[in-house]
């Protein structure tokens, strides 16, 4: 038997190297990790997304305004409220966000308060991307749009907004802040603990490879890497923080034997960013994860699920735990989703402050969200060869004029035009135009772009897709 090099021996999971292997895969592939379509995000940042978190962040807004207006707090009419999304990588989830708010938003009451929307991210090259992005001059110039480098693992480096030129501290930022994280919780640093026979046990974790390691950026690792965890028996409380040491308390007295994970560094970012708004914060988050303890019970070990950068389960349930002993309020559905879990968390307001946020989100999420809409999708994109152009369309309208969907429906759409009566031309073309203007491109040869010039092709109908 070959012996096994150790290239990181007996660390919590948060402190262990893998989080240096996903840094180096971020940095090195910068935008090429949604370019060529390898870190997925279809799920988490799409029409549906977009408009599920738009309708809640009204709900929040008149929330805000009513209690501002009742005297409980003061809004600076001066300072814009900022929605600040962290790991924003492909800068689809904004341009959607964009798209289906500020249309709604110039015509609501709210509109004479200033909003702004800040992308941010850890690799400047993504940012550099986002900056030069013709589809986002619009919002830059109109002020409604930022960028800053945010490290999750850096937070004490100044906020600064590339555009405006800003700092944001929690000292000059008064109004109430809306937090938005994607895809991003399971990227980032976790703990894992183990119950045995009811004591609580640290789960600490080894690397080890068939060879020393010495470029941790190198994709053909994970090939060769073995992750071993050993269930340490705790000393002392692990965390600085008490909250933190409570839940895992409360899970040491009330969970059966289990192995589960702890969002340590998720819950330092989400208290760094409560200090912001005066205390007042709205987070909004889709991952996939667990949120109930039945799921939590039925956790492996955390493995790495890869695909370029790699992916672990987050642990909502702490993460509600959390905001319920810090006097927050949780915006949860009651029942589980099955694709991705979307969440919505209110600190610094009681649920008599919050009527609207709690109402939109049970609109938005509970009657019908993004999980729902995914699971209909994948059943839906397996009948597209049955369906007729009207249904097609249907189903594209349904999205939000989601390109996605659009290029897997394309050949069935193609195949559906080709043998429609030409009184359907003006409609698809006008979806085709909707298509084009919801869509963030990332590359110069599109695929999108290609597939929509062939539908106008075939229809008679002039290219618009140079124009943008
Ligand atoms: C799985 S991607 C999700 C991207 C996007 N939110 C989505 O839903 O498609 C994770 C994102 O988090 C960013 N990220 C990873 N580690 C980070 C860290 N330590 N601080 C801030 N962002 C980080 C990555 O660069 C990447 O954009």
């Amino acid at each position: 038997m070959s012996k096994r090099v150790i290239i990181d021996a007996d660390k919590p999971l948060s402190q262990s190297l893998l989080w240096d292997i996903q840094r180096a895969y971020f940095l090195q592939a910068g935008m090429k990790a949604w370019q060529d379509d390898v870190v997925p995000s279809d799920i988490s940042s799409n029409p549906v997304m977009a408009r599920a978190y738009s309708q809640i962040v009204f709900g929040y807004l008149r929330d805000c305004f009513a209690a501002a207006q009742r005297g409980e707090f003061e809004l600076d009419p001066s300072q814009p409220i900022n929605i600040i999304e962290l790991g924003a990588g492909s800068g689809r989830l904004a341009y959607h966000f964009l798209q289906t708010f500020l249309p709604r938003y110039r015509q609501s009451p709210f509109a004479s308060q200033p909003i702004r929307y800040v992308m941010t991210d850890f690799v400047p090259e993504i940012l550099e991307f986002w900056r030069k992005h013709e589809r986002f001059q619009p919002f830059f110039e109109a002020g409604i749009l930022d960028v800053a480098l945010f490290d999750v693992m850096e937070m004490e480096r100044p906020f600064h907004l590339q555009i405006s030129k800003q700092t944001l501290t929690p000292t000059n930022t008064t109004d109430p802040v809306i937090l938005i994280a994607n895809y991003f919780f399971d990227s980032i640093p976790q703990d894992s603990f183990v119950i045995e026979e009811g004591l609580l046990c640290q789960n600490l974790l080894t690397l080890s490879s068939s060879q020393p390691e010495p470029d941790l950026a190198d994709p053909a690792l994970w090939d060769r890497l073995e992750l071993h965890y050993e269930p340490i028996p705790l000393a002392d409380t692990p965390y600085d923080e008490p909250r933190y040491n409570q839940i895992l308390t409360d899970y040491e007295a009330s969970l059966p034997d289990c192995s589960f994970s702890f969002p340590n560094v998720g819950l330092d970012c989400l208290r760094y960013w409560s200090g912001f708004g005066n205390g007042r914060l709205l987070f909004l988050t889709s991952d996939r994860g667990y949120s109930t303890p039945d799921a939590l019970v039925s956790q492996p070990d955390p493995l790495p699920n890869l695909h370029g950068s790699f992916s672990l389960m987050v642990n909502y349930h702490a993460i509600s735990e959390f905001a319920s002993h810090s006097k927050g309020l949780v915006g949860q559905v009651p029942y589980y989703q099955d694709n991705i879990q979307v969440l919505a968390y209110l600190l610094g307001q009681g649920a008599q402050q919050a009527p609207e946020t709690q109402l939109a989100f049970t609109e938005a999420v509970s009657q019908g969200g993004p999980d729902d809409f995914h699971a209909l999708k994948n059943v839906v994109e397996r009948q597209y060869a049955t369906m007729n152009l009207p249904e097609l369309l249907s189903f594209l309208r349904m999205s939000g004029w989601d390109a996605s969907i659009f290029t897997h429906m394309h050949p069935h759409l193609q195949k559906a035009t080709k043998t429609a009566d030409p009184a359907w031309y003006p409609d698809v073309a006008q979806a085709l135009q909707q298509i084009w203007q919801h869509y963030l491109p990332l590359r110069l040869d599109d695929t999108v772009q290609e597939a929509i010039r062939d539908v106008l092709s075939l229809m008679g109908y002039q290219d618009f897709t140079d124009e943008t």
